[in-house]
């Protein structure tokens, strides 16, 4: 058992130090794009920018859920989200614009793309999901890395992390817990309807400042 297990935790924390620096790579550029957006539309459309490594035991739940054999190639091969990247933006026009940036430079490949802006999840729930492969340069030799990039609005990261914190409670009746979610969706609702005003309103101080 021992040795079983220690013939994991070399490998596995070899891994996990890969999909951090794919992060790290991730993140510097939303940072560049931040910088030179900022100068050239004269508002910078990253609020934050979040990272997060999957912690243990997540993996090992998704593993299980997934029915994957309990490898770090099979980690690799079967989990897309265990690097994550989570940008919020001020405004929807940004998340698009940002997106469409980092897809087009050379070295990122898209794996995979949800958008649940354009068709939020029944909940409510919307962000721009998309799975990408990114190269990390080490000493000797080059690797590709998965990570998963949210890109959401400010509402749409208020609702998401309330949502997490309220809908973690889950041994409540039935009947509440419909109410709740009806609550939450209508909630969600709102969130859209002031996303796409405080877009309205950018847009048109953008329109009269441009005159
Ligand atoms: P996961 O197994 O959870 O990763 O789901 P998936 O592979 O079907 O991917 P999906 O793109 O639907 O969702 C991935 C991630 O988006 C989740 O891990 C959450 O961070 C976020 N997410 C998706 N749906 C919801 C939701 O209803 N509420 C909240 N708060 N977050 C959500
Ligand atoms: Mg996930």
């Amino acid at each position: 058992m021992k040795d079983r297990f220690l013939s994991y935790a070399g490998p596995y924390r070899e891994l996990m130090a890969y999909y951090r620096c794919a992060m790290m790579e991730v993140e510097a550029k939303f940072k560049v794009l931040s910088e030179e957006l900022s100068l050239q539309y004269d508002h910078n459309p990253i609020e934050t920018i979040k990272t997060r490594l999957k912690r243990p035991e997540s993996i090992i739940e998704k593993v299980s859920k997934k029915d994957l054999p309990l490898t770090v190639e099979s980690l690799e091969n079967g989990i897309n989200d265990i690097a994550g990247v989570r940008v919020i933006c001020s405004f929807v026009s940004d998340i698009y614009m940002l997106a469409d940036a980092l897809l087009k430079q050379d070295d990122i490949t898209l794996i995979g793309r949800k958008d649940y802006i354009k068709e939020p999840k029944p909940n409510g729930y919307r962000s721009l999901h998309l799975i990408v492969e990114i190269p990390i340069f080490l000493h000797d030799h080059k690797r590709l890395m998965k990570v998963e990039v949210q890109l959401r609005t400010i509402a749409m990261d208020w609702w998401a992390s309330s949502e997490h914190k309220i809908r973690y409670k889950k041994d409540l009746p039935v009947k509440v817990l419909e109410e709740i979610d009806k609550e939450l969706l209508e909630c969600a609702m709102i969130g859209a309807q002031l996303d796409k005003k405080m877009e309205q309103i950018q847009k048109s101080v953008m329109d009269k400042s441009a005159k």
